[in-house]
């Protein structure tokens, strides 16, 4: 009784069990392999090892010519999941950017295999799609290992591309119906071309291949297995676009024929050859550089010591190889020899050869010696003008154009002068008394012309600092006048002139005249080269220039003053211009009319004091 309750329950409870699993999978497979049923499903069928293209979308029905899949929609247009039917949960860490990658809103798998096979959803514009996905072992269609996935095709020829296994089968049922090609993306039907149309349906026939053909190709076709359900078989099938093969003999690129190349003597060389060949499918080119001394009398060609062949650049038509050999060290005897680049293809041979000559040793000395020649004249041009500055700045001064201004300016001109006692002489029996210039001078310029000078004893009160004075009263004039008597030249005023210098190198507005006299007895308590200084060199002419000057003593001058006195402009004073001076009916001598144009054009006027 108890047993038999048990075995009751037992098989009430296996029946049960056996009727839910069966309702379970009736469901499963209804609702995984009806397209277009309440959970919209659709099945894919695709081969092992094949590219696989996915969409988020409805495969599309015959006629309507959509794309295979959308290559600018951008990720969040289709979030793809992989369900899991074991475990119920989805997955999405199946795309992994290696093997199956995101293409605009499709799934690409690179290689697609049996690990692949399962459900896949993806949701888009609030929708939600599910797809089946079985990959197929090769040949399980029916058409054994022939189904091959890949297409050569020959450049500027006709071919023929077949979507694989569409005719496989016996059955008709089970053989492929309503094919849709896909270059790429693009359907074929899109592609308005004369050069591409499908032939039967299942051969795309292409008139003329161009380069741009070698593409990823796809071809859908539905698959029925009798039962009423409908699955797309997506095949995919590479491309590749090879020319047609050569019939020319290899093209040298360098050597080109005959070249010659400098060498220099004991050093490395390395000798190139570039090669073009014309493509061929079985391509066994040789690119082979060879010496021929000319000492050998035989004239024999060796064979070199060389590196790799290198491919160097490479189109669909042809492939530019590359050979070098190497010199290790350039002899006498290579100067007198012949290299020759041998290169051939099962078409034929070509060659060209290359000579070496001497590189000519001058072209190096120039090099180094005009970037030097023309560095030591640049520096020889700097220390000159570091040198001279001091002359050039004041020749500068002297030769630019003059800016008359009484701003600032309280005397027309300031004379520096060491005073020497009158002297008398005997001139034609009358005793005439010779005034000094520097009693001459501020007579003549103040009251004859109405110039307004500065005399320092005259003219500053008593009891200032000496040189503070000096520089201000060089300051207020607009020219520096300095009698360069033999006393003057070793006297203590020599500071006015070195002060005039160094305000002319900043005031534009000042000049200086140097005026060269050389009468006066020499006194010689004040110094002992007053015999040397009267040779000073006395002008009958009188003339405004930039004049050698009187070698003054060295040693007592500052530098700055020797080095000034050679390019300042100076007149020559003669005792006999005394009384030949410039007036209304008479020009005057030369000194006076110097003098006077060297004159500021304007007085200020006399007046009184400074
Ligand atoms: C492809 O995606 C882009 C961007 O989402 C969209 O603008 C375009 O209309 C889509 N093309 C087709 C044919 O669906
Ligand atoms: C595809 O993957 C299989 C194994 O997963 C491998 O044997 C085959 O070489 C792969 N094919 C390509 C084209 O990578
Ligand atoms: C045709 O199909 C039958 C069974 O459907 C099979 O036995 C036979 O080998 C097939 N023939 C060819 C040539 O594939
Ligand atoms: C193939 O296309 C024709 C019309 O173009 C259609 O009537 C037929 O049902 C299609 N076959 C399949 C299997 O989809
Ligand atoms: C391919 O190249 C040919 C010739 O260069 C050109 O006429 C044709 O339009 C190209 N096709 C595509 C799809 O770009
Ligand atoms: C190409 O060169 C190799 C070696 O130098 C030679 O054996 C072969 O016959 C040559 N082929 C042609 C077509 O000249
Ligand atoms: C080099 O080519 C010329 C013709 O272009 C041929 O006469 C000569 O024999 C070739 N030399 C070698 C060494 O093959």
């Amino acid at each position: 009784m108890h047993t038999a309750v048990t075995l009751a329950v037992v098989i009430s409870t296996c029946f049960l069990q056996n009727s839910l699993c069966e309702r379970q999978r009736e469901n499963k497979e209804a609702e995984g392999l009806k397209p277009g049923s309440a959970t919209e499903m659709y099945g894919y069928k695709a081969i092992s090892g094949d590219v696989f293209v996915m969409q988020c979308a409805k495969p599309f029905s015959t006629g309507l010519c959509g794309r295979l899949y959308n290559k600018s929609a951008g990720p969040e247009k289709s979030n793809w999941m992989r369900s899991d039917e074991e475990t119920s949960s989805d997955r999405n860490q199946f795309i992994d950017d290696v093997a199956v990658k995101r293409c605009g809103n499709a799934l690409c798998f690179l290689n697609v295999s049996a690990e692949h096979s399962g459900t896949y959803t993806c949701m888009t514009g609030g929708a939600m799609i599910r797809f089946s996905l079985e990959v197929l072992e090769k040949g399980s269609l029916g058409c054994g290992i022939k189904e091959k996935s890949g297409k050569t095709l020959v450049l500027g020829q006709g071919g023929q591309i077949h979507c694989p296994g569409v005719n496989c089968g016996n059955d008709s049922v089970v053989r492929g119906q309503n094919v849709s090609w896909y270059k790429n993306a693009t359907p074929i039907c899109a592609i308005k071309s004369r050069d591409i149309r499908v032939v039967d349906q299942q051969i795309l026939h292409l008139g003329n291949v161009y380069e741009n053909d070698s593409e990823d190709y796809f071809c859908d076709y539905t698959y029925s297995q009798g039962n009423g359900i409908h699955w797309t078989v997506r095949k995919h099938v590479k491309v590749s676009v090879i020319s047609r093969d050569t019939d020319v003999p290899p093209r040298m690129i360098y050597p080109h024929s005959k070249e010659t190349e400098e060498v220099e003597l004991d050093q490395p060389h390395t000798l190139e050859c570039r090669v073009q060949f014309g493509f061929q499918k079985t391509f066994d080119p040789i690119v082979e550089w060879r010496v021929s001394y000319h000492s050998n009398p035989e004239g024999t060609m060796e064979p070199m010591k060389m590196g790799q062949l290198q491919v160097n650049s490479r189109t669909i038509q042809e492939i530019t190889l590359v050979r070098t050999a190497h010199i290790s060290v350039v002899k006498l005897i290579h100067l007198d020899s012949t290299f020759t680049c041998l290169a051939n293809n099962s078409v034929g041979n070509s060659n060209a050869t290359v000579r070496l000559k001497r590189k000519p040793k001058a072209s190096l000395t120039l090099v180094i010696a005009c970037p030097l020649v023309s560095l030591l004249f640049l520096a020889s041009l700097c220390i000159t003008i570091h040198i001279y500055w001091l002359e050039i700045t004041i020749l500068y001064r002297v030769y630019r154009p003059f800016r008359e201004t009484l701003t600032g300016k309280e005397f027309d001109a300031f004379v520096s002068y060491v005073p020497c006692p009158p002297s008398s002489e005997e001139v034609g029996g009358v005793h005439v008394t010779k005034e000094p210039l520097e009693v001459l001078l501020p007579r003549i310029l103040e009251e004859k012309w109405g110039y307004r000078l500065c005399l320092l004893e005259r003219d500053l009160l008593p009891g200032g600092a000496y040189a503070a004075d000096v520089v201000w009263a060089i300051h207020s004039s607009r020219l520096l006048v300095c009698l360069m008597s033999p006393d003057y030249m070793s006297s203590t005023c020599l500071f006015e002139l070195e002060t005039g210098i160094r305000a002319m190198q900043q005031d534009a507005c000042l000049r200086i005249i140097l005026i060269w006299t050389n009468t006066g007895p020499v006194p010689a308590t004040r110094t002992s080269l007053g015999t040397h200084l009267t040779a000073a060199k006395p002008s009958t002419n009188t003339t405004l220039s930039v004049p050698l000057s009187p070698g003054p003593p060295a040693d007592t001058m500052p530098p700055v003053v020797r080095r000034a006195i050679r390019v300042l402009p100076a007149l020559y004073w003669n005792p006999q211009d005394q009384g030949r001076m410039v007036t209304s009916s008479n020009s005057g001598s030369r000194f006076w009319r110097s003098l006077r144009k060297t004159l500021p054009m304007t007085p200020r006027g006399v007046s009184s004091g400074c």
